[in-house]
Protein backbone atom coordinates (compact mmCIF):
# COMPACT_ATOMS: atom_id res chain seq x y z
CA UNK A 1 0.00 0.00 0.00
CA UNK A 2 0.96 3.43 -1.02
CA UNK A 3 1.76 5.85 2.07
CA UNK A 4 0.84 9.21 1.46
CA UNK A 5 2.58 12.41 3.14
CA UNK A 6 0.66 12.79 6.08
CA UNK A 7 -1.56 15.92 6.36
CA UNK A 8 -2.42 18.46 9.16
CA UNK A 9 -6.15 18.15 8.01
CA UNK A 10 -8.03 15.24 9.22
CA UNK A 11 -8.04 13.47 5.99
CA UNK A 12 -8.84 9.53 7.34
CA UNK A 13 -12.76 10.16 5.97
CA UNK A 14 -11.85 11.87 2.71
CA UNK A 15 -9.53 8.98 1.55
CA UNK A 16 -12.87 6.44 2.53
CA UNK A 17 -15.45 8.67 1.27
CA UNK A 18 -14.18 8.98 -2.46
CA UNK A 19 -17.12 10.74 -4.02
CA UNK A 20 -18.17 14.72 -3.83
CA UNK A 21 -20.20 16.99 -4.94
CA UNK A 22 -18.84 20.48 -6.15
CA UNK A 23 -21.56 23.43 -6.69
CA UNK A 24 -20.90 26.56 -8.65
CA UNK A 25 -23.45 28.76 -8.12
CA UNK A 26 -23.98 32.16 -8.24
CA UNK A 27 -24.68 35.36 -10.66
CA UNK A 28 -23.11 33.35 -14.03
CA UNK A 29 -25.58 31.26 -13.57
CA UNK A 30 -28.08 33.85 -15.38
CA UNK A 31 -25.49 34.63 -18.03
CA UNK A 32 -25.35 31.23 -18.36
CA UNK A 33 -22.47 31.11 -20.62
CA UNK A 34 -19.61 30.70 -18.54
CA UNK A 35 -18.81 31.27 -14.18
CA UNK A 36 -16.11 33.48 -15.96
CA UNK A 37 -18.79 35.59 -18.24
CA UNK A 38 -17.28 38.91 -16.61
CA UNK A 39 -13.58 38.07 -17.53
CA UNK A 40 -14.71 36.71 -21.14
CA UNK A 41 -16.36 39.50 -21.98
CA UNK A 42 -14.73 42.27 -20.37
CA UNK A 43 -17.66 43.64 -18.15
CA UNK A 44 -17.58 46.38 -15.94
CA UNK A 45 -19.15 46.39 -12.29
CA UNK A 46 -22.08 48.77 -13.97
CA UNK A 47 -22.76 46.01 -16.98
CA UNK A 48 -22.95 43.29 -14.51
CA UNK A 49 -25.04 44.73 -12.24
CA UNK A 50 -28.01 43.58 -14.21
CA UNK A 51 -27.27 40.07 -12.83
CA UNK A 52 -27.34 41.42 -9.37
CA UNK A 53 -30.46 43.13 -9.90
CA UNK A 54 -32.28 40.45 -11.49
CA UNK A 55 -31.03 37.17 -9.22
CA UNK A 56 -34.56 35.42 -7.86
CA UNK A 57 -33.73 31.78 -7.46
CA UNK A 58 -37.63 30.95 -6.90
CA UNK A 59 -36.98 26.94 -7.55
CA UNK A 60 -34.23 26.51 -4.86
CA UNK A 61 -34.55 23.42 -2.77
CA UNK A 62 -31.37 22.69 -1.31
CA UNK A 63 -33.48 19.78 0.49
CA UNK A 64 -34.13 18.14 -3.38
CA UNK A 65 -30.31 19.04 -4.38
CA UNK A 66 -28.80 17.49 -1.12
CA UNK A 67 -31.03 14.20 -1.77
CA UNK A 68 -30.11 13.82 -5.38
CA UNK A 69 -26.18 14.19 -4.65
CA UNK A 70 -26.87 11.24 -1.81
CA UNK A 71 -28.71 9.36 -3.97
CA UNK A 72 -25.77 9.53 -6.45
CA UNK A 73 -23.38 8.03 -3.96
CA UNK A 74 -22.00 11.47 -2.69
CA UNK A 75 -20.62 11.62 0.53
CA UNK A 76 -19.64 15.96 0.30
CA UNK A 77 -20.41 18.43 -1.03
CA UNK A 78 -18.21 21.74 -1.59
CA UNK A 79 -20.14 24.86 -2.74
CA UNK A 80 -18.80 28.01 -3.81
CA UNK A 81 -19.42 30.81 -1.13
CA UNK A 82 -17.83 33.61 -2.96
CA UNK A 83 -16.53 33.03 -6.59
CA UNK A 84 -13.96 35.10 -8.82
CA UNK A 85 -17.47 37.87 -9.28
CA UNK A 86 -17.31 38.31 -6.05
CA UNK A 87 -20.98 37.29 -5.03
CA UNK A 88 -21.67 35.86 -1.61
CA UNK A 89 -24.28 33.27 -1.42
CA UNK A 90 -24.49 34.10 2.83
CA UNK A 91 -25.06 37.10 4.60
CA UNK A 92 -21.80 38.50 5.07
CA UNK A 93 -21.40 41.49 6.98
CA UNK A 94 -18.60 42.84 5.14
CA UNK A 95 -20.40 43.36 2.13
CA UNK A 96 -23.24 44.81 0.32
CA UNK A 97 -22.65 42.45 -2.64
CA UNK A 98 -24.47 39.64 -1.43
CA UNK A 99 -27.66 37.10 -1.85
CA UNK A 100 -29.88 38.61 0.76
CA UNK A 101 -29.81 42.14 -1.18
CA UNK A 102 -30.56 40.95 -4.46
CA UNK A 103 -34.38 39.62 -5.49
CA UNK A 104 -33.68 35.98 -3.81
CA UNK A 105 -34.07 38.28 -0.27
CA UNK A 106 -32.20 35.95 1.91
CA UNK A 107 -29.14 33.68 2.54
CA UNK A 108 -28.93 31.10 0.48
CA UNK A 109 -26.07 28.79 1.57
CA UNK A 110 -27.22 28.22 5.51
CA UNK A 111 -30.27 25.98 4.71
CA UNK A 112 -28.05 24.30 1.94
CA UNK A 113 -25.36 23.51 4.79
CA UNK A 114 -28.22 22.56 6.79
CA UNK A 115 -29.94 20.17 3.52
CA UNK A 116 -26.63 18.48 3.12
CA UNK A 117 -26.14 17.50 6.62
CA UNK A 118 -29.39 16.50 7.35
CA UNK A 119 -28.83 13.83 4.40
CA UNK A 120 -25.56 13.10 5.57
CA UNK A 121 -22.86 14.32 3.84
CA UNK A 122 -19.96 16.61 5.15
CA UNK A 123 -19.55 20.19 4.33
CA UNK A 124 -16.83 21.79 2.04
CA UNK A 125 -16.43 25.74 1.04
CA UNK A 126 -15.56 26.87 -2.19
CA UNK A 127 -13.87 30.58 -1.53
CA UNK A 128 -12.96 32.24 -3.98
CA UNK A 129 -9.45 34.51 -3.15
CA UNK A 130 -9.51 36.29 -6.63
CA UNK A 131 -12.53 39.08 -6.47
CA UNK A 132 -13.31 40.96 -9.47
CA UNK A 133 -15.74 43.13 -7.41
CA UNK A 134 -13.69 44.33 -4.47
CA UNK A 135 -12.93 47.83 -4.80
CA UNK A 136 -9.50 47.48 -3.21
CA UNK A 137 -8.49 44.34 -4.97
CA UNK A 138 -5.85 45.38 -7.45
CA UNK A 139 -6.88 44.81 -11.48
CA UNK A 140 -4.10 42.46 -12.50
CA UNK A 141 -3.13 41.76 -16.21
CA UNK A 142 -4.35 38.27 -16.42
CA UNK A 143 -7.68 37.35 -14.88
CA UNK A 144 -9.13 40.42 -14.34
CA UNK A 145 -11.96 41.33 -16.52
CA UNK A 146 -10.51 44.81 -16.50
CA UNK A 147 -7.23 43.70 -17.60
CA UNK A 148 -7.02 44.75 -20.63
CA UNK A 149 -8.61 48.84 -19.80
CA UNK A 150 -6.08 51.61 -21.15
CA UNK A 151 -6.64 52.95 -18.29
CA UNK A 152 -5.42 49.81 -16.24
CA UNK A 153 -2.38 51.29 -14.09
CA UNK A 154 -4.60 54.49 -13.27
CA UNK A 155 -7.15 52.65 -11.92
CA UNK A 156 -5.16 50.76 -9.30
CA UNK A 157 -4.03 54.18 -7.79
CA UNK A 158 -5.52 54.10 -4.99
CA UNK A 159 -6.68 50.03 -4.70
CA UNK A 160 -4.94 48.76 -1.37
CA UNK A 161 -4.64 45.16 -1.92
CA UNK A 162 -4.05 45.17 1.98
CA UNK A 163 -7.45 46.23 2.52
CA UNK A 164 -8.49 43.27 0.56
CA UNK A 165 -6.70 41.26 2.11
CA UNK A 166 -8.59 42.17 5.26
CA UNK A 167 -11.85 41.82 3.99
CA UNK A 168 -10.72 38.26 2.17
CA UNK A 169 -9.69 36.99 6.03
CA UNK A 170 -12.95 38.50 7.83
CA UNK A 171 -14.86 36.93 5.69
CA UNK A 172 -13.05 33.15 5.94
CA UNK A 173 -13.19 34.14 9.34
CA UNK A 174 -17.39 34.36 9.16
CA UNK A 175 -17.58 31.68 7.09
CA UNK A 176 -15.41 29.38 9.77
CA UNK A 177 -17.34 30.23 12.82
CA UNK A 178 -20.95 30.87 11.84
CA UNK A 179 -21.56 27.43 10.26
CA UNK A 180 -20.39 24.26 12.69
CA UNK A 181 -18.17 22.05 12.15
CA UNK A 182 -16.72 22.87 8.37
CA UNK A 183 -15.19 19.47 6.60
CA UNK A 184 -12.90 21.30 3.51
CA UNK A 185 -11.98 24.94 2.49
CA UNK A 186 -11.39 24.90 -1.02
CA UNK A 187 -9.70 28.46 -1.78
CA UNK A 188 -8.70 29.29 -5.59
CA UNK A 189 -6.56 29.96 -6.64
CA UNK A 190 -3.28 31.55 -7.35
CA UNK A 191 -1.18 33.18 -9.77
CA UNK A 192 2.13 34.61 -8.59
CA UNK A 193 3.95 36.72 -10.71
CA UNK A 194 6.56 39.38 -10.37
CA UNK A 195 4.75 42.06 -10.65
CA UNK A 196 2.68 43.83 -7.91
CA UNK A 197 -0.71 42.97 -9.53
CA UNK A 198 0.48 38.90 -9.34
CA UNK A 199 -1.86 36.98 -6.61
CA UNK A 200 0.06 34.88 -4.96
CA UNK A 201 1.15 34.42 -1.01
CA UNK A 202 1.28 38.11 -0.68
CA UNK A 203 -1.64 39.11 -2.17
CA UNK A 204 -3.77 36.77 0.19
CA UNK A 205 -1.20 37.20 2.76
CA UNK A 206 -1.55 33.52 2.81
CA UNK A 207 0.18 32.62 5.90
CA UNK A 208 -1.88 34.48 7.94
CA UNK A 209 -4.54 33.37 6.41
CA UNK A 210 -3.36 30.35 7.23
CA UNK A 211 -3.07 30.16 10.74
CA UNK A 212 -6.08 31.27 11.14
CA UNK A 213 -7.89 29.14 9.32
CA UNK A 214 -5.87 26.26 11.42
CA UNK A 215 -6.98 28.05 14.55
CA UNK A 216 -10.46 28.20 14.03
CA UNK A 217 -11.35 24.63 12.59
CA UNK A 218 -7.94 22.52 13.11
CA UNK A 219 -9.13 19.30 11.36
CA UNK A 220 -10.67 20.80 8.11
CA UNK A 221 -9.23 20.00 4.76
CA UNK A 222 -7.49 22.60 3.00
CA UNK A 223 -6.14 22.36 -0.58
CA UNK A 224 -3.43 23.62 -2.51
CA UNK A 225 -4.35 26.90 -4.30
CA UNK A 226 -3.27 29.32 -1.60
CA UNK A 227 0.40 29.38 -2.88
CA UNK A 228 1.87 28.13 0.49
CA UNK A 229 4.39 25.37 0.20
CA UNK A 230 3.61 23.56 3.08
CA UNK A 231 0.41 23.31 5.32
CA UNK A 232 -2.43 22.61 2.83
CA UNK A 233 -4.02 19.11 2.57
CA UNK A 234 -5.07 17.71 -0.58
CA UNK A 235 -3.53 18.07 -4.29
CA UNK A 236 -6.83 19.46 -6.67
CA UNK A 237 -5.87 18.33 -10.48
CA UNK A 238 -8.50 20.43 -12.58
CA UNK A 239 -10.44 18.81 -15.79
CA UNK A 240 -7.87 16.27 -16.45
CA UNK A 241 -7.48 12.64 -14.96
CA UNK A 242 -3.51 11.78 -13.71
CA UNK A 243 -2.29 9.09 -15.25
CA UNK A 244 -1.00 8.19 -11.78
CA UNK A 245 -1.40 8.69 -8.28
CA UNK A 246 -0.58 12.42 -7.54
CA UNK A 247 3.11 12.75 -6.24
CA UNK A 248 5.03 16.15 -4.14
CA UNK A 249 8.69 15.64 -4.62
CA UNK A 250 8.43 11.94 -5.34
CA UNK A 251 6.39 11.49 -2.41
CA UNK A 252 2.62 9.86 -3.28
CA UNK A 253 0.35 12.49 -1.67
CA UNK A 254 -3.54 12.89 -0.58
CA UNK A 255 -5.62 13.81 -3.78
CA UNK A 256 -8.39 15.05 -5.45
CA UNK A 257 -9.93 15.28 -9.47
CA UNK A 258 -12.18 17.82 -10.15
CA UNK A 259 -13.95 17.67 -13.02
CA UNK A 260 -17.19 18.69 -14.53
CA UNK A 261 -20.46 16.76 -16.60
CA UNK A 262 -19.60 19.73 -19.57
CA UNK A 263 -17.51 22.32 -20.29
CA UNK A 264 -17.90 25.22 -17.80
CA UNK A 265 -18.50 24.92 -13.90
CA UNK A 266 -21.11 27.50 -13.55
CA UNK A 267 -24.16 27.09 -15.54
CA UNK A 268 -24.01 26.97 -19.33
CA UNK A 269 -27.09 26.33 -21.49
CA UNK A 270 -25.36 26.18 -25.17
CA UNK A 271 -22.17 23.71 -24.28
CA UNK A 272 -23.17 20.49 -25.68
CA UNK A 273 -20.18 18.24 -24.55
CA UNK A 274 -21.69 16.38 -21.52
CA UNK A 275 -20.20 13.15 -20.60
CA UNK A 276 -21.86 10.24 -21.00
CA UNK A 277 -23.05 8.63 -17.46
CA UNK A 278 -20.77 5.55 -18.56
CA UNK A 279 -17.43 7.57 -19.06
CA UNK A 280 -18.47 9.57 -15.86
CA UNK A 281 -18.98 6.28 -14.01
CA UNK A 282 -15.35 5.48 -15.69
CA UNK A 283 -13.88 8.58 -14.65
CA UNK A 284 -14.75 7.65 -10.72
CA UNK A 285 -13.25 4.13 -10.95
CA UNK A 286 -10.25 5.95 -12.63
CA UNK A 287 -9.80 8.09 -10.31
CA UNK A 288 -9.92 5.50 -7.11
CA UNK A 289 -7.89 3.50 -9.38
CA UNK A 290 -5.02 5.44 -8.82
CA UNK A 291 -5.87 6.69 -4.53
CA UNK A 292 -7.59 9.63 -5.57
CA UNK A 293 -10.97 11.06 -4.96
CA UNK A 294 -13.31 12.70 -7.75
CA UNK A 295 -15.16 16.14 -6.55
CA UNK A 296 -18.01 16.43 -9.48
CA UNK A 297 -19.42 20.18 -10.55
CA UNK A 298 -23.61 20.72 -10.76
CA UNK A 299 -24.12 24.08 -11.89
CA UNK A 300 -27.58 25.00 -11.26
CA UNK A 301 -29.86 27.14 -13.27
CA UNK A 302 -30.45 31.03 -12.10
CA UNK A 303 -33.47 29.55 -10.60
CA UNK A 304 -32.07 27.43 -8.36
CA UNK A 305 -32.21 24.20 -10.14
CA UNK A 306 -29.84 21.45 -11.25
CA UNK A 307 -30.86 21.53 -15.13
CA UNK A 308 -32.18 17.85 -16.60
CA UNK A 309 -28.66 16.82 -17.76
CA UNK A 310 -26.84 17.20 -14.57
CA UNK A 311 -30.04 15.38 -12.82
CA UNK A 312 -29.98 12.37 -15.31
CA UNK A 313 -26.56 12.14 -14.84
CA UNK A 314 -26.16 11.87 -11.34
CA UNK A 315 -29.38 9.17 -11.30
CA UNK A 316 -27.32 7.77 -13.49
CA UNK A 317 -24.34 7.22 -11.24
CA UNK A 318 -26.48 6.86 -8.19
CA UNK A 319 -27.81 3.51 -9.76
CA UNK A 320 -24.22 2.24 -10.73
CA UNK A 321 -23.41 3.36 -6.76
CA UNK A 322 -25.95 1.73 -5.33
CA UNK A 323 -24.44 -1.89 -6.81
CA UNK A 324 -20.72 -0.93 -6.93
CA UNK A 325 -20.25 1.07 -3.47
CA UNK A 326 -18.29 -1.60 -2.03
CA UNK A 327 -15.47 -0.91 -5.15
CA UNK A 328 -15.37 2.57 -4.79
CA UNK A 329 -16.02 3.50 -0.75
CA UNK A 330 -12.43 2.22 1.51
CA UNK A 331 -10.71 1.66 -1.75
CA UNK A 332 -7.63 2.79 -3.15
CA UNK A 333 -5.29 2.02 -5.85
CA UNK A 334 -4.71 -2.20 -5.69
CA UNK A 335 -1.37 -2.93 -4.20
CA UNK A 336 1.93 -3.78 -6.05
CA UNK A 337 2.39 -6.77 -8.25
CA UNK A 338 -1.13 -6.91 -9.26
CA UNK A 339 -1.48 -6.22 -12.87
CA UNK A 340 -4.09 -4.85 -14.32
CA UNK A 341 -6.00 -6.62 -17.62
CA UNK A 342 -6.61 -5.36 -20.56
CA UNK A 343 -9.29 -2.45 -20.79
CA UNK A 344 -9.50 -2.49 -16.72
CA UNK A 345 -9.05 -0.91 -13.51
CA UNK A 346 -8.09 -2.13 -10.32
CA UNK A 347 -9.21 -0.87 -7.01
CA UNK A 348 -8.75 -2.72 -3.91
CA UNK A 349 -9.97 -2.10 -0.03
CA UNK A 350 -7.05 -2.84 1.98
CA UNK A 351 -9.79 -3.78 5.51
CA UNK A 352 -11.44 -6.56 3.45
CA UNK A 353 -8.25 -7.33 1.77
CA UNK A 354 -10.80 -7.63 -1.62
CA UNK A 355 -9.55 -6.73 -5.06
CA UNK A 356 -12.08 -5.03 -7.45
CA UNK A 357 -11.59 -5.59 -11.21
CA UNK A 358 -13.60 -3.02 -13.65
CA UNK A 359 -14.11 -4.08 -16.85
CA UNK A 360 -14.08 -0.83 -19.64
CA UNK A 361 -14.41 -3.10 -22.20
CA UNK A 362 -16.16 -6.47 -21.87
CA UNK A 363 -14.43 -9.17 -23.80
CA UNK A 364 -15.51 -12.28 -25.26
CA UNK A 365 -16.03 -15.60 -23.20
CA UNK A 366 -12.48 -15.22 -21.20
CA UNK A 367 -10.60 -12.60 -18.67
CA UNK A 368 -7.06 -12.94 -17.99
CA UNK A 369 -5.47 -11.51 -14.78
CA UNK A 370 -1.71 -12.02 -14.83
CA UNK A 371 -0.11 -13.25 -11.52
CA UNK A 372 -3.32 -14.15 -10.06
CA UNK A 373 -3.38 -18.05 -10.14
CA UNK A 374 -3.72 -19.42 -7.08
CA UNK A 375 -4.54 -16.00 -5.38
CA UNK A 376 -8.16 -16.08 -5.75
CA UNK A 377 -10.14 -17.68 -3.19
CA UNK A 378 -13.97 -16.61 -4.90
CA UNK A 379 -14.81 -14.15 -7.71
CA UNK A 380 -18.25 -12.94 -8.29
CA UNK A 381 -19.82 -10.20 -10.34
CA UNK A 382 -20.42 -6.94 -7.99
CA UNK A 383 -23.53 -6.17 -8.99
CA UNK A 384 -25.59 -9.25 -8.72
CA UNK A 385 -23.76 -11.39 -6.45
CA UNK A 386 -23.44 -14.04 -9.02
CA UNK A 387 -20.40 -16.51 -9.09
CA UNK A 388 -17.83 -15.87 -11.95
CA UNK A 389 -16.02 -19.82 -12.31
CA UNK A 390 -11.89 -20.11 -13.51
CA UNK A 391 -12.12 -20.92 -17.12
CA UNK A 392 -11.12 -24.65 -17.39
CA UNK A 393 -13.04 -25.69 -20.11
CA UNK A 394 -10.61 -26.65 -23.44
CA UNK A 395 -11.65 -22.95 -24.92
CA UNK A 396 -9.66 -21.48 -22.08
CA UNK A 397 -6.98 -24.00 -21.88
CA UNK A 398 -6.30 -23.36 -25.30
CA UNK A 399 -6.51 -19.85 -25.08
CA UNK A 400 -4.09 -20.04 -22.23
CA UNK A 401 -1.50 -22.05 -24.08
CA UNK A 402 0.53 -18.75 -24.56
CA UNK A 403 0.31 -17.55 -21.22
CA UNK A 404 2.15 -17.90 -17.76
CA UNK A 405 1.13 -20.36 -15.73
CA UNK A 406 0.54 -17.35 -12.76
CA UNK A 407 -1.94 -16.35 -15.17
CA UNK A 408 -6.22 -16.62 -13.64
CA UNK A 409 -8.42 -17.21 -16.43
CA UNK A 410 -11.85 -16.27 -15.35
CA UNK A 411 -14.87 -17.51 -17.36
CA UNK A 412 -17.69 -14.46 -18.29
CA UNK A 413 -21.11 -14.25 -19.19
CA UNK A 414 -21.07 -13.76 -22.93
CA UNK A 415 -23.58 -10.50 -22.58
CA UNK A 416 -22.20 -7.74 -20.35
CA UNK A 417 -24.18 -7.05 -17.37
CA UNK A 418 -26.71 -4.76 -17.49
CA UNK A 419 -24.64 -1.98 -15.99
CA UNK A 420 -22.42 0.99 -16.66
CA UNK A 421 -19.47 -0.88 -15.96
CA UNK A 422 -19.13 -4.14 -14.49
CA UNK A 423 -16.94 -5.44 -12.13
CA UNK A 424 -15.58 -8.60 -10.74
CA UNK A 425 -15.34 -9.04 -6.76
CA UNK A 426 -12.18 -11.23 -5.85
CA UNK A 427 -11.82 -12.63 -2.50
CA UNK A 428 -7.90 -12.80 -2.53
C1 LIG B 1 -10.60 27.38 -11.67
C2 LIG B 1 -11.50 28.32 -12.32
C3 LIG B 1 -12.84 28.11 -11.95
C4 LIG B 1 -13.31 26.90 -11.21
C5 LIG B 1 -12.24 26.13 -10.56
C6 LIG B 1 -12.59 24.73 -10.17
O1 LIG B 1 -9.51 27.75 -11.14
O2 LIG B 1 -11.06 29.63 -12.22
O3 LIG B 1 -13.78 28.87 -12.54
O4 LIG B 1 -14.01 27.35 -10.13
O5 LIG B 1 -11.07 26.22 -11.11
O6 LIG B 1 -11.50 23.94 -9.95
Amino acid sequence: MLETIPTPGDTSWFTQDRFGLFIHWGLYAMAARHEWVKCHEAMTDEEYEKYFRHFDPDLYDPRAWARMAREAGMKYFVVTTKHHEGFCLWDSKLTDYKAPNTPAGRDLLRPMVEAFRDEGLRVGFYHSVIDWHHPQYLIDPHTHPQRRHPERQQMNVGRDQGKYAAYLHGQVRELLTEFGPIDILWADYSFATDQPEGKGRDAWQSEKLYAMIRQLQPKIILNDRLDLDEGWDVKTPEQYQPRQWLRVDGRPVVWEACQTFSGSWGYHRDEASWKSPEQLVGMLVDTVSKGGNLLLNVGPTARGEFDARAQERLAAMGRWMKYHGRSIYGCTQAPEGFKTPQDCRLTYNPRTGRLYVHVFAWPTGLLHLDGMAGRVKYAQLLNDGSEIRPGLNHEAIAQRADMGADTLTLRLPVRKPDVLVPVIELFL
